[in-house]
């Protein structure tokens, strides 16, 4: 597996993490502190993604339509994450809102490590996964820097 990839698997490692925490509290306080370290996570990778890795699949006719679905997901996520951002923490919907959002990420993750990669190695080489990474990477911390 390249190097990019790995980078990604790491990430989705650290999101699902989280994410198993922030559904097994019920607690206003602590949920506020592990959503807060979720989106520094989640946003940073998502935006980054969005611009340094999707774009190219987008103009590969191999991997257009894998790419156009993961890019739905990253929609429907950042959605559901403003309304989790808004909602009071200690309210019972919000668990529910959280528990549905836990899923569709880590759809999203198993869609990306499947469909997207397998369609991602037909049509980039290993020159331009080099290249993605290193983008990546720097857009990654320059946005991470915004949010803090
Ligand atoms: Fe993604």
């Amino acid at each position: 597996m390249n190097e990019f990839f790995q980078t990604l698997k790491k990430d989705h490692v650290e999101q699902k993490g989280i994410l198993g925490q922030l559904t097994e509290t019920k607690e206003a306080k602590k949920r506020e502190e592990l959503f807060k370290k979720l989106r520094e996570e989640l946003v940073p990778h998502i935006k980054a993604e969005e611009s340094t890795f999707y774009p190219l699949l987008l103009a590969k006719k191999e991997a257009r339509e894998d790419a156009l679905e993961g890019l739905e997901e990253h929609h429907v996520s950042d959605v559901v994450l403003k309304e989790l951002e808004k909602m009071p923490k200690g309210e019972d919907q919000w668990g529910a809102k959280m528990s549905v959002f836990k899923e569709l990420v880590e759809h999203h993750i198993k869609d990306e490590e499947s469909k997207v990669f397998k369609s991602a190695e037909k049509a980039l080489d290993q020159d331009e996964f080099q290249n993605i990474k290193k983008n990546f990477d720097e857009e990654k911390q320059k946005i991470k820097k915004t949010l803090k």
